[in-house]
Formats: structure tokens, C-alpha cells, sequence
């Protein structure tokens, strides 16, 4: 079985066990979901009549408060998952990240949400995600901090870890600008405080202590 059937299923069980609860997309609890998404969309900025696509949309929590103003799309490949998001409002198709049915240019907003961290080869559902999204359109990311201190400790306590992957922020801002991104930005979360800072580089300090974080860029038109 493909390391990525195991993920399948895996969250095709949590949304068995867990419903249309956080605890499907595996988030620590209720507040951390909160805070994380709170925080996020005020930073995306005001969203109206747009296009948007939930790349790795889970049960459909995250892009939830999106669909009252905006077409949603939520793409997942846990079939199960997607009953709930589709409860939510959202528009969703079963598809796999690494290739998607939508033409090129389709989206304003692309969100990708606690995804990268369970793909180890990111790069290819990266440039699909930039594949569909439109000139002068946003993408947004979240994703674990490898630089993170508080990480590196707990792997060494945990030695059985979930999630494989982690990435620094300036990785993900060189594959952005790799595939036409540009004005990119980042929001660093500090769980458990409810914390986050804002800030255009990865910086020393921020690097180390921030646990996760979110890139946002707006591709380049023409
Ligand atoms: C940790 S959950 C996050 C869900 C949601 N974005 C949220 O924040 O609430 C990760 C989701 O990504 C989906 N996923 C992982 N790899 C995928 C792939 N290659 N194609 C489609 N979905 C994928 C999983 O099925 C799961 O629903």
C-alpha cells in the first residue's frame, strides 16, 4: 500500500470515528483549531464573490466562514471527510492534490491547510496548487516549522511521530517564488499561546520558537 493510501485511509477512519469534528483534520483540540483559523483568515483579508479552492479541505472546518460570501471548493481524497464539508457548504470533488481536473488560472484564493506535512514529495501538489491559481490570485499555505525548538523536542520524546515532514519558511518562500509568486508573507503561530506574529522573512527568534506557520503570496500577472 502507497504511503499515501495509508493517509486515506486513515483520515476516512478519524471522519468514522470523529464526524464532522476537528478531531478528523487530527487538530490538537477545539481552541488551537480556533485560533489557528481565526487568525488565518483575518489575515487572507476580506474574501467576497471569489473562487475559492480547499486544497486538503478535510471535513470542511477551516473554509466554513468563506462559503456564506464565496464559492467554495473543497478537494479531498478521503471520501468520508468530504460528506461533512459538503454539509458545510462546501463544493467538493474526491481528487488527489498531485493532479487535479480544474483548469489553469481558476481560483482567487487557494488555501492549503495542515497538508504538506503528510507529502513527501511536496513540490509537484505545490506547483499544482499554483497551476490553478489565477494571475494577481493569493495562495496560502500552512504547515509545520522545522526550526521549531519546541518540535525538535518532542521528537525526541515521541519517537513515533504522525506527521514526517516539516519545512522551513524559507524553503517554502524559495518554491514559491520558483513557480511566480510574489509580495510573500508569513504568520507564525506558538502553540500552545495564542500568540501569532506577522512578518515578510523567516527571521532567527521566530524561526526557532514559532511551532507552525502560514506563507501567503499573490501571483504574478503576465
Ligand atoms: C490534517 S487534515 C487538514 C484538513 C483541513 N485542511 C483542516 O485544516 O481542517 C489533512 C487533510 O489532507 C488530506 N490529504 C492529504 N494528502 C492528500 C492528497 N494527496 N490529496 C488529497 N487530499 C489529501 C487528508 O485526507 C486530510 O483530510
Amino acid at each position: 500500500m502507497s504511503h499515501s493510501n495509508n493517509w486515506k485511509q486513515y483520515f476516512d477512519q478519524k471522519a468514522e470515528i470523529h464526524g464532522a469534528s476537528v478531531k478528523s483534520s487530527d487538530y490538537f483540540d477545539d481552541e488551537s483549531f480556533f485560533i489557528q483559523r481565526d487568525n488565518t483568515l483575518r489575515w487572507l483579508g476580506e474574501t467576497q464573490g471569489q473562487t475559492i479552492l480547499d486544497a486538503g479541505c478535510g471535513v470542511g472546518a477551516f473554509s466554513e466562514p468563506l462559503v456564506q460570501r464565496n464559492t467554495v471548493h473543497g478537494v479531498d481524497f478521503s471520501q468520508k471527510s468530504l460528506e461533512f464539508a459538503a454539509a458545510r457548504g462546501l463544493q467538493t470533488s474526491s481528487q488527489d492534490l498531485t493532479g487535479m481536473d480544474f483548469e489553469k488560472n481558476t481560483f482567487d484564493v487557494v488555501l492549503c491547510i495542515g497538508v504538506i506535512q503528510l507529502i513527501e514529495n511536496y513540490i509537484p501538489v505545490i506547483q499544482e496548487l499554483a497551476r490553478v491559481t489565477k494571475p494577481g490570485g493569493t495562495l496560502l499555505i500552512q504547515t509545520l516549522n522545522k526550526g521549531s525548538l519546541q518540535r525538535k523536542l518532542l521528537m525526541l520524546i515521541e519517537k513515533s511521530k504522525k506527521f514526517d515532514q516539516m519545512y522551513s519558511m524559507n524553503e517554502l518562500k524559495g518554491v514559491y517564488e520558483r513557480f511566480g509568486f510574489e509580495e510573500i508573507e508569513f504568520l507564525k503561530y506558538y502553540h500552545p499561546l495564542k500568540l501569532v506574529t506577522q512578518s515578510d522573512s523567516e527571521g532567527v527568534l521566530s524561526g526557532m520558537l514559532s511551532t507552525s506557520f502560514a506563507i501567503k503570496g499573490r501571483k504574478k500577472r503576465g
